[in-house]
């Protein structure tokens, strides 16, 4: 155990930090999900929900990491331990581990596909095939099949493993920071590359139907008509979760190094902001508007539906590189690197609290941790890559990338503000402080971030069709019953939208099983952790004198 373990440097610290806010979320999902909800329409709702939502949510969890390390804890069931009297605070902290340890799992996936195309690029693989068959070949999708065993992908995805395990290994300066410093400056490297090719493709250049300015128009001219659309508030601030990586307990893990006076306020403002610009400024200027140069904006707006940015990102790019000649190998490499070294600063801070939680807890080497990390999330990550065409992959992402995060963090602005309490929760954000925190956010920190993230909350359990509220509304007034949208929490729970609600049909497993038996698993998941932590503390009371 090594508990006294510090950040190195404030660079080092800050580029950790905003290596885990900057991720595939910032490269592939925004510019996805901005598309999809209107360009500049989603803008508006997206930095308010930054302001309102993210910039306090970083202060509540790098407040209640700090508090929590100096007394020992580097994960969140003790962190929320020490904040109050209940014992079952520290199970709240549960959260912490299980959101952190299954979005690793997925997660891990995608980066690894990053990494197999960095290589394909190289060897010039989308010259010879379309990526448009590549993707599902690679990925073992047959067909009406249920299962893949993709031996190429799991290979990718081991190594992956295996070396987000050989960093997480070396500690917290040797491994993750240093990662982190150098992952960082190459990924803005790489993207500046990109943006700067991207943006000057001119009217003669061969093949392009229209500027690419147009992309970054769409995504960045305000738009209004977003401000009445709770779906795009919805969607808004789901990304804003996502790419902040607030709602996971990894930010709590990272700050845990701190002593008890080092600076937080300032350092959680300049992560968070890095993650912003990189967003909004490097990741709406690759992706979009190289594909509205060569597709049209109308045709990259149809290409993002789902919000994921997998086919731009997979599919679609690769296969525009081609136009670029001998450049096409060289921008696939700078393109699938970019996401690589954003992917695993990501997925270092998802591994970071389970080994705290082995270490603290179990007394676990740094090393039996890791490979205990490892061989969890190999086994769930294998489930998302052999059942990823029947659908566990997106019962991942949603119940523990996208649910769990805003539960999470509504629990835990509400313990902040009202358990904890305001004025020990301003004083620890303010201790040490190298910025003034405007005391506006005293009043946002108590009463707005815990509504606002209340209304998400509710909104997200009963989401209507077609995310269309006014309608909605209406039907339940004329007494026709509130219509619920497939995609709600609740929704999603029913199986809204499939007609034959069938495990079994034809003596063939459905995919509403494949669905079903994964949410189960993470139930399972979840209990179990809470076991853990429930162990972990009677160990305590057992070796306590
Ligand atoms: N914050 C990380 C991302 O954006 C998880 O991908």
């Amino acid at each position: 155990m090594n508990t006294r373990e510090r950040w190195g440097t404030r660079v080092g610290l800050v580029l950790a930090v905003a290596g885990n806010a900057v991720g595939l979320g910032n490269f592939l999902r925004f510019p996805a999900q901005a598309a999809q909800n209107g360009g500049g329409a989603f803008i508006i709702p997206y930095l308010v929900s930054f302001l309102l939502m993210g910039i306090p949510l970083l202060w509540i969890e790098w407040a209640i990491g700090r508090h929590g390390g100096v007394r020992g804890h580097h994960s969140t069931p003790g962190m929320f331990d020490v904040m109050g009297r209940s014992p079952l605070l520290k199970y709240l902290g549960v959260f912490g581990l299980f959101t952190n340890l299954c979005v690793a799992a997925y997660y891990c996936y995608i980066e690894s596909w990053t990494l197999a195309y960095v290589w394909h690029s190289l060897v010039g693989t989308f010259r010879l095939e379309s990526a448009t068959a590549f993707f599902p070949r690679f990925l073992g999708q047959t067909e009406g099949s249920l299962f893949a065993l993709p031996l190429e992908a799991t290979f990718w995805f081991c190594l992956t493993l295996a070396l987000n395990l050989f960093i997480l290994s070396r500690g917290l300066t040797r491994g993750i920071e240093l990662a982190a410093r150098i992952g960082m400056p190459l990924l803005m490297l790489f993207g500046i590359i990109l943006a700067v090719r991207g943006l000057t493709l001119g009217p003669d250049t061969p093949h392009v139907v229209q500027s690419p300015l147009a992309g970054l128009d769409f995504i960045w001219r305000p738009r209004l008509s977003g401000l009445t659309d709770p779906s795009t508030w919805l969607a808004a601030a789901g990304q804003v979760f996502f790419t902040l990586s607030v709602g996971m307990g990894s930010i709590h893990c990272y700050a845990s190094y701190l002593r008890s006076r080092q600076d937080i306020a300032l350092n959680a403002s300049a992560a968070g902001w890095m993650n912003e610009f990189v967003e909004v400024v490097l990741g709406s200027s690759i992706i979009i508007p190289i594909a509205v140069a060569y597709l049209g904006l109308d045709a990259v707006r149809s290409a993002t539906a789902g919000g994921s940015g997998f086919g731009l990102g997979f599919l679609t790019l690769p296969t525009l590189f081609n136009h670029w000649g001998w450049f096409a190998p060289l921008a696939g490499m700078l393109w699938f690197g970019l996401l690589f070294f954003a992917g695993i600063t990501s997925s270092l801070a998802m591994g970071q609290p389970i080994l705290a939680f082995f270490e603290d807890s179990f007394r676990f080497s740094r090393l039996k941790a890791a490979l205990t990390f490892g061989a969890a999330t190999f086994a769930l990550g294998f489930l998302c890559v052999w059942l990823y065409p029947g659908g566990a992959f997106d019962e991942f992402d949603f119940w523990t990338g996208t649910f769990s995060l805003v539960a999470f963090a509504l629990g835990e602005s509400i313990i902040f503000a009202w358990v904890f309490g305001m004025d020990k929760g301003w004083e620890e954000i303010t201790r040490g402080a190298d910025m003034k925190v405007p005391r506006f956010f005293r009043f946002v920190i108590r009463f707005v971030t815990p509504a606002f993230i209340l209304v998400i909350f509710l909104s997200s359990l009963v989401k209507p069709a077609e995310g269309d509220w006014g309608a909605a509304f209406a039907m339940l007034g004329t007494g026709g019953g509130w219509p619920l949208d497939g995609d709600s929490v609740i929704g999603k729970i029913l199986h809204v939208g499939v007609d034959d609600q069938r495990w079994i049909r034809d003596g063939a497993l459905t995919r509403m099983f494949v669905q079903d038996a994964t949410r189960i698993l993470l139930l399972c998941v979840f209990i179990g952790w809470g076991f853990l932590v429930h162990r972990a503390w009677k160990r305590k009371r057992e070796v306590a004198p």
